[in-house]
């Protein structure tokens, strides 16, 4: 099942930020009664820190992070970590780092450079798994449906198959 964000979202923000009770717990408390009836609840967030990435990451137990090459996207890694070391202190202390997944990936210097800072700075906790940049990707979001429907022989597709392999055996040998 998806559920998509709306535009009433774009005001929820300032509505938190002023708001007295358990702001950071809006989504976890919304969650709770339905989240047995799933195996995964997979919540994509905003590209930017804010009262509804910190619901999502209280409501969670692990945050997968996308990291695409470049000096803006690598410093942006600092951030989040602060940010989930903060949920963990204050609200969600069994937040766990499922790991960062480098994605975008191309032949390029400032692509294999960018990786070579993601592995050094974080060692294990970069994913082995890398997502290549693939214009299936767009095409496939073009026709408004996933990779895996669109060509599953894409290499997009391939690696994200690979990606979930990985996230699954992680969790299951831990
Ligand atoms: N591996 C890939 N190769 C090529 N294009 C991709 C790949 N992954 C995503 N894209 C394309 O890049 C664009 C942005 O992707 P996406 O929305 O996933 O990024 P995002 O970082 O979540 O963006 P936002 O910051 O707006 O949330 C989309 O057009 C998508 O189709
Ligand atoms: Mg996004």
């Amino acid at each position: 099942m998806l559920v998509p964000s709306h535009i009433s979202l774009s005001d929820t923000d300032i509505e938190l930020t002023t708001a007295k009770d358990h702001r950071e717990a809006r989504l976890s408390r919304g969650l709770a009664p339905i989240a047995a009836e799933y195996d995964h609840v997979i919540i994509d967030c905003p590209p930017i820190l804010s009262w509804i990435t910190i619901n999502a990451f209280t409501a969670s137990d692990k945050v997968l992070v996308p990291v695409a090459p470049g000096s803006f996207e690598l410093d942006s890694t600092v951030q989040i970590g602060k940010t989930i070391e903060e949920v963990r202190e204050y609200y969600h202390e069994g937040l766990r780092l499922a790991g960062f997944v480098f994605t975008m990936s191309d032949p390029t210097i400032n692509s294999r450079t960018s990786l070579k800072i993601l592995r050094q700075t974080y060692q294990d906790q970069v994913l082995r798994t890398v997502i290549p940049r693939n214009t299936d990707s767009r095409d496939a979001h073009f026709n408004k449906t996933d990779i895996f429907s669109f060509k599953p022989d894409a290499k997009a597709a391939i690696a994200y198959g690979r990606l979930i392999d990985e996230l699954y055996y992680e969790e299951s040998t831990q």
